[in-house]
């Protein structure tokens, strides 16, 4: 479409014509001040702070609603738009309590901003102010509705983005609330964003609610640890400490958005079990050691082992969630140690196709093309919960008309619009995966296929992947991993794997993967940042691998139960927000990041910790001054590696479905949303909505018809078999759930005895 040129304050500038006023000013940075507009929602205008003059009109127009015209001229500053600025923040006063001195949004309000550009020095509204009462969004989000505007910035976010109408307006003119219909917590994943949205002190962010004012605050740049997007934020500190976290711009990933795991995750940092010093196990107890000492100990210990046992006996697992750094370090610790056994894929236990993986797992397309694709195939993925944010740019394709296609073992309720859904137990997802004809879907579209969590942790991953891979051939679709952790990629590129170096060169002895290092125990482990029972795929597994092995060398943020169990040494890690690093996120988009907050107590990055311990046992090549030597160390691995992907061998056992027993009844073993990682799981807050949207995740739900063949009723308690593992847990009717199957999550404690996440289970009433 031709531009056009338009006049704002005598400059001329250029527009496409269907952009509205605002939009052009914005793009020249010149100023409108507005309370309803936002570039991400749809147009409201119902503020009016926004009234512009417009050369002949009688009078102002929104700059928000009013597109250009050809030859118009606006005039931003003239004595009329004062004017009705002016008159507009009288009204909008009106009711408003004036309470600023009290108000957490005091400092950094745009009404309070735009009431002091635009506001009169004294009032000329003597009536009684109206009051509104407040409202329980949980404990995230506190209200002070009597200072709503009635922006419905909030309404229409949940509406058009987050996809779950919770707030919406009642009653009509100066009566109207803003509110939730139905009283109740606010359920969506994302919820955190209209505290952002919110231009007055309405809705407030209730963990940091009257903990710091902003002028008191520093704010530094940082990538989030949870997913594997890597959100960018701004983390707000005083003195040092991490006071919260919000939602920092970048188009191409989280746009201006941020899940609330993201968010509020922060309030985990400082919880009383943060592991405070370096301890070991001296003569059998627990003692606090100096650093010089606790290195000793842990040379020492993984030392004697590999005498004792050869450095075949000696593994390595990482969180998903360490940073490149961390992971290319302990990778080059490991193999100069001349042990293979290194894996941060800790929740995957069929990994028999890993040469055939690309350079790493990722979406392989941008996220902007995502929210473009005309067909979206989920396979087992609970991707509201799993992913908020890419959840987001679903929504957006299917607001736009793309066909969305779920095949999952729950029928979960998405923020989207499914076509077509096939709902079934995990051990026959494969099945029902030949039997719906998608590639007549995919066909001639742009497309992608999705793998989720509950596919990536699947016994069958393997098989799920190769018929993703054949579908994506034979139709040309797209496949996209959603994988665990805020750093699988880097993971993969860092060759924290055990069949590929950095840069994805292939291993001629591949060393054993995560689940294999438990079922096949090593004499000494180091675990960076895991709690075995409740990071790893095998809880059972996890627990008895590390308390049998001889040495245990523990990176942990907290203290943790199992890992005294089982560790010798134990070295305190410092957080995301303590640390410099990098993460790869899933378009592989190398993000880094620096230390904002004081490191806590005596904990210590886990690179440097890496880097010493390097020293320590005597490997060469760990003289890095800086963690960005460490990344400019992988970058040239990666671009210097001949990777090339190995096709499947057909000829390959391992590339054919293996024969396994019938299962009657399978385990859902769905890692709930504030469950994923340490950090996350301390997080106060983020416990208690988990619990208010999901009810009670320590549970052992099915449908009805699974349990009348069971004979169970809801509220009863079952005794769940899985191996030689079992508990006792409440049963819960939840007919969203297929048919032979049972939803019992994992990565909580009251379900950490048992198996796999997805194995066959039994289970009988008590
Ligand atoms: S609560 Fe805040 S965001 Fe919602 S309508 Fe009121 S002023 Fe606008
Ligand atoms: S910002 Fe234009 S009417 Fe509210």
């Amino acid at each position: 479409m031709a531009e056009i040129e338009i006049e704002i304050n005598g400059c001329k500038l250029t527009a496409k014509p269907n952009q509205t006023i605002i939009e052009v000013a914005d793009a020249a940075q010149i100023y409108i001040p507005r309370f309803c507009y936002h570039k991400h929602l749809s147009i409201a205008a119902n503020c009016r702070m926004c009234l512009v003059e417009v050369e002949k009109s009688p009078k102002t127009l929104p700059a928000c609603a009013t597109p250009v015209a050809s030859g118009m001229k606006v005039f931003t500053q003239s004595a009329k738009t004062i004017e009705a600025q002016r008159a507009i923040m009288q009204f909008l006063l009106i009711n408003h309590p004036l309470d600023c001195p009290i108000c957490d949004q005091g400092g950094e309000c745009e009404l309070q901003d735009l009431a002091m550009g635009y506001g009169s020095s004294h009032s000329h509204y003597n009536e009684c102010k109206r009051a509104v009462y407040d409202q329980d969004l949980g404990p995230l989000i506190a209200t002070d509705m009597t200072r709503c505007i009635y922006c419905t910035r909030c309404v229409r976010f949940g509406e058009e983005v987050a996809g779950m109408r919770e707030m919406g307006g009642t009653y009509r003119g100066e009566h109207t609330e803003i509110g939730t219909f139905v009283k109740h917590a606010i359920q969506s994943e994302v919820s955190g964003n209209i505290i952002d949205l919110c231009p007055v002190g309405a809705l407030t962010s209730k963990p940091y609610r009257f903990t710091a004012r902003p002028w008191e605050l520093d704010q530094a740049p940082s990538i989030s640890p949870h997913d594997c997007l890597g959100s960018n934020i701004y983390v707000h500190t005083r003195y040092g400490k991490v006071m919260r976290v919000i939602a920092k711009e970048n188009q191409a990933i989280n746009q201006t958005w941020l899940s609330d795991r993201d968010r509020f995750s922060y309030t985990g940092l400082y919880h009383p079990d943060r592991l405070e010093e370096p301890i070991a196990k001296i003569d059998g107890n627990w003692q606090p050691v100096d650093w010089q000492q606790a290195f000793e100990l842990a040379a020492q210990g993984l030392r004697e082992t590999i005498a004792e046992y050869g450095a075949d006996k000696l593994g390595a697992l990482a969180s998903p969630n360490a940073t490149l750094e961390e992971f290319y370090l302990l990778q080059k610790i490991m193999r100069g140690l001349d042990s293979p056994h290194i894996d941060h894929r800790l929740r995957e236990t069929d990994v028999q196709d890993q040469v055939t993986m690309p350079l790493f797992p990722g979406l392989n397309m941008s996220l902007a093309e995502l929210a473009t694709c005309d067909v979206i195939v989920l396979i087992g993925s609970h991707l509201q919960k799993e992913q908020p944010l890419v959840a987001l740019r679903v929504r957006q394709a299917a607001l736009q008309g793309a066909t969305i296609v779920v095949i999952n073992p729950v029928d979960y309720a998405f923020n989207f619009k499914v076509a077509l859904k096939k709902i079934v137990a995990p051990h026959v997802l494969l099945e029902a995966l030949t039997e719906i004809n998608i590639s007549s879907i995919l066909t001639n579209k742009k497309s992608c296929i999705l793998l989720g969590a509950l596919s990536l942790h699947h016994p069958h991953a393997s098989h799920i992947r190769n018929f993703a891979q054949t579908l994506a051939r034979s139709t040309g679709a797209s496949i996209g991993y959603m994988t665990d952790g805020a750093n699988t990629a880097g993971g993969w590129l860092a060759g924290a794997i055990p069949h590929r170096q950095a840069g994805g060169t292939a291993i001629h002895h591949q060393g054993l993967s995560a689940y294999e290092q438990l079922t096949k125990p090593r004499q000494a482990y180091i675990l960076l940042n895991v709690e075995p029972e409740l990071d790893c795929a095998h809880a059972k597994h996890a627990v008895a691998a590390f308390t049998q092995a001889k040495f245990v060398l523990a990176l942990s943020l907290y203290r943790h139960p199992i890992l005294q169990t089982c560790a010798q040494v134990i070295l305190p890690i410092a957080a995301f927000t303590e640390t410099s690093g990098t993460y790869v996120n899933v378009t592989g988009e190398w993000q880094s990041f620096t230390g904002v907050a004081e490191a806590f107590r005596a904990s210590r990055p886990a690179w440097k910790i890496l880097r010493v311990l390097g020293n320590f046992l005597n490997v060469p090549g760990f003289d890095y001054e800086h963690s960005d030597n460490v990344k400019q160390e992988v970058k040239e691995k990666v671009e210097q590696a001949h990777f090339s992907v190995a096709h499947p061998d057909s000829s390959n056992p391992h590339s054919k479905q293996q024969e396994r027993p019938p299962i009657v009844l399978s385990r859902i073993g769905e890692i709930p949303i504030y469950a994923t990682d340490s950090l996350v799981r301390h997080a106060e807050p983020l416990q208690n909505i988990q619990d208010k949207m999901e009810g009670d995740i320590a549970s052992a739900r099915l449908n009805t018809k699974t349990a009348n063949q069971l004979q169970l009723r809801d509220g009863d308690k079952a005794r769940i078999k899985q191996g030689h593992a079992e508990v006792v847990l409440p049963v819960k009717i939840d007919d969203r759930i297929a048919s032979d199957a049972v939803w019992i999550a994992g990565g909580i404690a009251p379900t950490a005895e048992l198996g796999d996440l997805m194995g066959a289970i039994e289970m009988m009433k008590i």
